[in-house]
């Protein structure tokens, strides 16, 4: 077989067969095929698809390209979330610990962020000492003492996506439902947990920007991981605006210890206590106590200092602050009927917060703060937005990027409910 048979049957939109893909992933993790050649079949698949049988099978090649971690020695359920990115989105930071206060493990295996969307391990790293880098082993003992672990892929895990996804990140073929729905699943999957509760964001800030490609995703996200065994259930919910009131590292652990604390913003708190549900029912637990009341009595807390403790960090350290802010005004009096989510997201990324290149840092400190959320009246010439940053020559290209981010009306704008939709 070789990679110029495989780029031409899917150019010509025929159906690859279970040994092509078999063969064309082995060989790309191996480096026998040139990135050069995946670039032409990753844009060969976004262009002309692939059915649910290539992608299962696409699915499974990169699930063998590297280990499948195991969690079976554990007493109780696991359970996962993987929500599909956005713009403050910190939710995993509260859920991790308050699912496993509510009787599951949670081993979550997360990300950093590029473009607009955070990544939780950035937000993480924002406490001093915290360390996302773990063994397999550090793992096992981190999830028996607190319950719940947050921490990166190792190197072993699926690594022909780690390629693939680079190269797609470089060559504007991310944006295929088979590529993403394969590359997520995989991992999850690999990752060796009983149940997984997907979030599939919807909106500007998020991959999916309409309700039909979003639901096209998560069905085919579901239909692969129930079929691998993996009880999953997904969730469709909005994006169109920014989740909560903190969009920035830093600024995102200190949302989500408010969260833990029984407090927090009204959508970060619904979407917490939902994915929770979710989670605790797809891995068959019977809650010792409702996630509601493990944030009001301090259990979901307790469980949240002993994760971030067993991995190093502080859970009493002050916080990174950026060194320079600036406010932003309502244009108008009346309703706010808009915040645009990538708006809010790409002023965020300008001021610090995000990465270009994957090798980029990060600024901790870095990000926008919202003072009012659309539907809220608003007058003109009170704050609406406070941006930091470290640098203040970063605040004139973060208004460039917010010109239209917001509009004030009469009445209420149209906006997606936070949870548009469940997918079994
Ligand atoms: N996240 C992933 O892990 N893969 C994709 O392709 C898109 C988002």
């Amino acid at each position: 077989m070789d990679a110029i048979e495989v780029i031409r049957a899917k150019r010509d939109r025929g159906e690859l067969t279970t040994e092509q893909i078999d063969w064309v992933i082995g060989a790309y993790t191996r480096g026998d095929v040139a990135d050069e050649q995946m670039s032409a079949l990753a844009m060969a698949i976004l262009l002309n698809g692939m059915n649910r049988r290539e992608i299962a099978d696409w699915t499974q090649a990169m699930i063998r390209s590297g280990e499948r971690m195991d969690w079976s020695r554990l007493d109780r359920p696991t359970a996962d979330k993987h929500s599909t990115g956005g713009v403050g989105d910190k939710i995993t930071l509260p859920l991790a610990p308050l699912v496993a206060a509510c009787g599951a493990y949670v081993p979550q295996l997360s990300g950093r962020g590029l473009g607009h969307t955070g990544g939780t391990l950035d937000k993480m790293e924002a406490i001093p000492g915290w360390r996302a880098s773990l063994s397999n082993d550090e793992m096992l003992g981190v999830l028996r003492a607190a319950g719940a672990v947050v921490c990166a892929a190792g190197s072993g895990l699926a690594p022909a996506d780690k390629k693939l996804y680079a190269l797609r990140d470089v060559t504007g073929t991310v944006e295929s439902i088979p590529l993403i729905a394969s590359s997520i699943m995989s991992k999850k999957i690999a990752e060796g947990t009983g149940s997984l509760v997907l979030d599939v964001k919807v909106g500007s800030g998020a991959f999916m920007k309409n309700v039909p490609d979003a639901r096209e995703l998560a069905e085919t996200m579901v239909a692969l991981g129930t079929d691998a065994g993996v009880r999953t259930v997904a969730l469709l919910t909005a994006m169109d605006r920014p989740l909560g009131r903190a969009v920035g590292n830093a600024l995102e652990v200190e949302e989500s210890v408010e969260v833990l604390a029984g407090g927090g913003p009204a959508d970060v708190v619904e979407l917490t206590v939902r994915l929770a549900r979710e989670m605790l029912a797809a891995a068959g637990v019977s809650a010792s106590k409702d996630p509601e009341t493990a944030l009001k009595d301090g259990s979901a807390m307790d469980a949240w200092r002993r994760m971030i403790a067993a991995q190093g960090g502080d859970p009493d350290a002050l916080l990174p602050r950026a060194a320079e802010t600036m406010t932003v005004e309502a244009p108008a009096s009346g309703v706010l009927t808009r915040l645009d989510a990538y708006a809010v997201g790409l002023a965020a990324w300008r001021l610090g917060a995000g990465r270009a290149r994957k090798e980029d840092p990060v600024s901790a400190g870095a990000g926008v703060v919202l003072h009012a959320k659309p539907g809220d009246l608003v007058r003109a010439g009170q704050p609406l937005l406070t941006l930091h940053t470290d640098e203040t020559w970063r605040f004139d290209r973060a208004v460039e990027a917010l010109e239209d981010a917001c509009a004030v009306g009469e009445a209420s704008g149209e906006q997606l409910p936070l949870v548009i939709d469940r997918i079994t």
